[in-house]
């Protein structure tokens, strides 16, 4: 029996349900801040993704060569493309744009729960702002979406101004090296390190950077530099909005494009995959050929986000069975399409079964069943059966159909 790809998995349709109604939530909760949605391709050139992070990463891309010869790659996020985009297509526009987008990624790794070769993210992009109201605005707009899609979390805010700033004297990949043990809180990984290359006493100093939940202890680490002001604006607007969010300039982020705010959110009810959402503000529109255009985005990982919702029960929509004897057969296509006219989602059976085997069949499948037999086509009347409580009568059409679509939630 051939399997599906490793990494990546099918959505039955209860899931894919479950699915929309949190898209739904995000997407009428982002209109309200003003994102409207934009989409770009499922693939691009691989230099679009290596072009900042270096050839380093294709060990994490699906890359692959077309058959005329190019090197290309499956996105393995969104905002590189989406920045392409805007150099390519929209860098006239007044600003600041507001965009968002809800697609699938690929990266090759190592799969577990909550990490999947291929994952959707739910995005959203701030092109052309760079003031604390754009950073807060973010950050402000990730907590509002996981509040609609229910998944309490908690994120933490951080700069990297200071950690660049403690690492100043070390150079691009021993910072790099130096920011990625730091990003994973591998604090004796980081002592090796600091001591391997001869800069022990920053250890110590960094530690304390990671662990300051407050400005006053931020700075006491750092002392004045530059972002200083910066930063308390951005905190003070989200001190203003009543978040509840914790400091943490621990936070390094994967992706090289970051320059300045940073944010993760972190659901308590996940393991070890528990980031539900990453971003900040960056620079990338100059690279692909733009202006040197600042920007703040964040993603949350979709998936993430189902597994912490769990099998939540949603509401699901009102189902009709229509169920038929012979003489009614031809009947009930009719009084399927009534119900359907009326919005409401009517099935009859397809089978030829008996309708014993239609009712059994009705009474694991549908809240109502609407029967179609001979003393109904002699009559002009449905017998209308609410599989819930039991009880049923003989009504015209009309009257079964306003009947069920009161049910229906609007
Ligand atoms: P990222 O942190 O790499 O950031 O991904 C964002 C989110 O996608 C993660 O927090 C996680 O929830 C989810 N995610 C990442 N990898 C996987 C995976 N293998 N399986 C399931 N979920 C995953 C970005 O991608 C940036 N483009 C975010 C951004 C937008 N920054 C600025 N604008």
């Amino acid at each position: 029996m051939l399997q599906r790809p490793r990494g990546t998995r099918d959505f039955l349709p209860d899931e894919m349900e479950r699915r929309r109604a949190v898209e739904a939530a995000l997407r009428e909760r982002v209109a309200r801040w003003g994102y409207r949605e934009v989409c770009t391709p499922e693939f691009e050139e691989l230099e679009l993704f290596t072009i900042r992070s270096g050839a380093g990463i294709i060990g994490e891309i699906y890359a692959f060569e077309d058959k005329g010869g190019r090197k290309m790659a499956l996105r393995p996020e969104i905002t590189a493309p989406v920045l392409r985009m805007f150099v390519n297509e929209a860098k006239v526009l007044p600003k600041p744009l507001r965009w968002f987008y809800f697609a699938d990624c690929f990266r090759y790794e190592r799969p577990q729960k909550g990490r999947y070769r291929q994952f959707w993210q739910f995005g959203v992009e701030l092109i052309g702002a760079d003031t604390p109201g754009a950073d807060a605005e973010c950050i402000l707009l990730a907590d509002d979406l996981l509040r609609a899609a229910g998944v309490p979390s908690d994120i933490h805010v951080g700069h990297l101004a200071p950690m660049k700033h403690l690492l100043a004297g070390l150079g691009h990949d021993e910072q790099a090296k130096a920011m990625a043990f730091l990003d994973k809180r591998d604090f004796d990984g980081l002592a090796g390190f600091m001591a391997g290359i001869g800069k022990p006493e920053l250890e110590g100093r960094l530690r304390d950077l990671a662990h300051a939940r407050s400005l006053e202890e931020l700075f006491a680490v750092t002392g004045e530099i530059p972002e200083k002001d910066r930063i308390t604006k951005t905190i003070g607007i989200l001190d203003r909005a009543g978040l509840a969010y914790t400091l943490d300039f621990g936070i390094a982020r994967g992706l090289d494009y970051y320059t300045g705010t940073v944010f993760e959110g972190f659901a308590p009810n996940l393991g070890a995959e528990n980031q539900v959402l990453g971003g900040g503000a960056y620079r990338l529109a100059h690279l692909f050929g733009g202006d040197d255009v600042p920007s703040c985005g964040f993603a949350i990982g979709f998936d993430r986000l189902m597994v912490s919702l769990g099998e939540t029960k949603l509401p699901r929509p009102v189902r009709v069975a229509v169920c038929s004897t012979e003489e009614g057969r031809l009947r009930a296509f009719e009084v399927a399409r009534a119900f359907r006219d009326a919005g409401i989602c009517a099935e009859p059976d397809l089978l030829d079964r008996n309708l014993g085997a239609q009712m059994a069949h009705a009474a694991k499948s549908a809240d109502y069943a609407v029967i179609v037999g001979k003393r109904e086509v002699e009559t002009g009347t449905v017998t209308l059966k609410d599989l819930g409580s039991g009880g049923q009568k003989a009504v015209p059409l009309p009257d079964a159909v306003a009947e069920v679509a009161a049910r229906v939630p609007r």
